[in-house]
């Protein structure tokens, strides 16, 4: 990395940052008192760099597991500037080039889905799906059929109507009041189980909790459920075997629209292009946002069955139609990137790729549960995994956030970037997580997994 090629004032840089940038998720504190906010400036496959010439390997995907296809690839930004430069924008009331060719390739890969609504953030997406929601209700229910399930742990995003939706207190904390008629059903973390059943009394116990919630709320109130594939902040939580065919028939039984939010598992990060074909369900509405351009531009998406769609169509009705925008969601260069993004997937097997490498993965994390008695739980699905950290592992005590974050900073001193469940879940902010780009080969996980068995050493002993 040459700093000088980038920037002849990294000082200056450093400090415009610290005196006017105001970080995600982050208490400033600490950059008013000497340490430095730390300023990413290339990346590089798997790699990125900071301003002061540190090399980290990425084992998050840009932080928030975004950039699947890793960073630098030149052709993605020659995508964009192509779009760009012949036509960058037009509000989506019209449609675009880009914007028709991404959807079809979408669609392909979504078999009983057809219809793309173009946004640009996952909150975002979430929001359109919910308002969807809500229309139909209002049009073809009455009003009623306007509560939306949610489950405990886990995220939908952070305006809030999405943390409304949002089964995370700790993140939800000092933002309400929240919007009325979002209903939360419990997590369905089989380490965690409610009731200490596992395996497949686990999933029955699970799903009954789902019903009971029906039940209980009345199924002529609810209108649709609203499920990540895999819980992703909320600690990797993949739900026990049995657990997605029973929501299934809960759906059906009580005409419930299946909403999936593939806003992290979304375009191969588990293996297949999205968490919920690994389970075989069928949703009524997808979103997705993140890996859908690999963060080179921002888009996202809420997919929707005709089903949905045709409900919206009515032209005796002058506002049955969606009345709904997203001025960025004209942008072309979202689905420019997208489609490049996806090619790359597939001439590169990077599906494969996931299956492959995070096969490794959790391998070299199950030996690290054999050697560390602080790890209790390892899990996850092709480069998504989570390993839960406890103090006692029969009792198994959640280890202190403090010390979870002092792993996470030894790694990243050690120049390799892990994530964490993070002020979330109270009492339940002990889970380590990884999402390394789908370019991720063995030595890059090997190098993760050892910084991690250092860093586990150091801190816990
Ligand atoms: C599962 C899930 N849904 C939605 C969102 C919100 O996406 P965005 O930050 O793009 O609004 C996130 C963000 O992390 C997420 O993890």
């Amino acid at each position: 990395m040459d700093i000088q090629s980038l920037t002849n004032d990294p000082e200056g840089i450093i400090e415009a940052d610290r005196a006017h940038v105001w970080h995600h998720l982050s208490q400033h504190k600490p950059y008013a008192t000497g340490v430095d906010p730390r300023i990413i400036v290339e990346g590089k496959g798997m790699r990125v760099w900071d301003i002061k010439g540190k090399e980290h390997l990425d084992a998050v995907s840009g932080g928030v597991w975004t950039v699947n296809i890793g960073y630098g690839r030149k052709r993605m930004g020659d995508a964009i500037s192509d779009a760009v430069t012949k036509m960058c924008f037009f509000g989506g009331s019209m449609g675009t080039i880009p914007g028709a060719t991404f959807a079809e390739m979408l669609i392909d890969k979504m078999p009983g889905l057809d219809r793309v609504y173009y946004a640009n953030s996952g909150s975002e997406a979430n929001e359109k799906a919910f308002k969807m929601v809500r229309q139909i209700s209002h049009k073809h229910h009455g009003g009623k059929k306007h509560k939306i399930l949610f489950r405990d742990r886990d995220y939908h995003g952070t305006t809030i109507a999405t943390l409304s939706a949002g089964g995370q207190e700790e993140r939800n904390a000092q933002y309400g009041p929240f919007t009325p008629g979002f209903v939360a059903v419990p997590h369905c973390l089989e380490y965690r189980s409610q009731d200490g059943t596992t395996g497949a009394a686990y999933a029955a116990a699970s799903i009954k909790a789902i019903e009971d919630v029906i039940l209980r709320e009345g199924a002529d109130t609810i209108g649709s459920l609203c499920l990540e594939p895999i819980t992703a902040g909320g600690g990797i939580i993949v739900a026990p075997d049995g657990y997605w065919e029973g929501v299934q028939e809960l759906c059906k039984k009580y005409e419930i629209l299946l909403h999936i939010d593939e806003v992290v598992c979304g375009v191969g990060r588990t293996g297949t292009w999205f968490g919920y074909q690994q389970f075989g369900v069928q949703p009524d509405i997808v979103t997705m946002a993140k890996g859908v351009a690999s963060g080179y531009a921002a888009i996202s998406c809420c997919v929707t069955t005709n089903a949905v769609f045709d409900q919206f169509q009515d032209d005796t009705d002058k506002l049955s139609f969606f009345r709904d925008i997203s001025t960025f969601g004209g942008c072309t260069a979202g689905p420019a990137a997208a489609i490049e993004n996806m090619k790359i997937i597939e001439e590169e097997d990077l599906r494969g790729n996931s299956v492959r490498s995070g096969e490794h993965l959790k391998n070299n994390l199950n030996a690290l549960m054999e050697k560390h008695k602080w790890i209790g739980d390892v899990r996850g699905m092709g480069l998504f995994a989570g390993a839960e950290l406890v103090a006692d592992r029969t009792r198994k005590d959640p280890i202190d956030e403090k010390l979870v974050a002092a792993i996470v900073g030894d790694c990243m001193a050690q120049g390799v970037i892990i994530g964490a469940t993070n002020k979330s879940l109270p009492g339940y902010n002990n889970t380590l997580l990884f999402a390394p780009s789908l370019i991720a080969t063995p030595d890059d996980i090997d190098e993760i997994t050892d910084a991690v068995d250092q860093a586990i050493t150091r801190v816990l002993g």
